[in-house]
């Protein structure tokens, strides 16, 4: 199990603490959801209930917006994320192709983080790079004009470093 999905008191008590700050805000479900994001590293079912009876709304609706929302994630994130640009610009030089390589590659799905809490895979939409279409993210670090080979490459000194 990932060390991340552990919910800690101390965590747990904090989040209490900044929940009842944000019930005095008008409109406290974002904030909530950032302060649960922030300090849970992601935001899990059990978390939504407690929102959903502390403030009043319905899981669906809590569950919606965590879904909409690229800062919100349902699972734990790895320490770094690698993100496959799929706007236009990107997806026609074949972005697909090269999520599809990296999805085999960490044996994950789009959105999946690996067993080891190192990566979290996920696709976005243009991070306006198309200049240098297709890209991919590893964190910070934006590759340009990549293909499978490229992927592949990089993946295999990523995995080298973490040895
Ligand atoms: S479409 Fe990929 S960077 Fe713009």
């Amino acid at each position: 199990m990932n060390a991340n999905s552990h919910i800690s008191s101390e965590k747990l008590a904090l989040f209490y603490t900044q929940l009842e700050k944000n019930k005095k805000l008008q409109g406290p479900l974002m904030p909530t959801l950032h302060d649960a994001q922030h300090i849970f590293g992601h935001i899990p079912l059990k978390i939504q209930k407690i929102i959903s009876q502390e403030l009043g709304e319905s899981i669906s609706k809590i569950n919606g917006v965590v879904t909409f929302y690229g800062n919100f994630s349902l699972t734990p994130k790895g320490k770094k994320t690698i993100g496959v640009c799929l706007g236009t610009a990107c997806y026609v030089r074949g972005s697909q192709t090269i999520l599809d390589t990296i999805e085999d590659e960490l044996k994950i799905k789009d959105g999946q983080t690996t067993k080891d809490g190192e990566y979290t895979l996920q696709s976005t939409r243009c991070i306006g790079a198309c200049g240098l279409a297709p890209v991919f993210s590893v964190g910070d670090k934006i590759v340009g004009n990549a293909n499978i080979s490229k992927a592949k490459e990089i993946l295999k000194e990523m995995r080298e470093h973490i040895k």
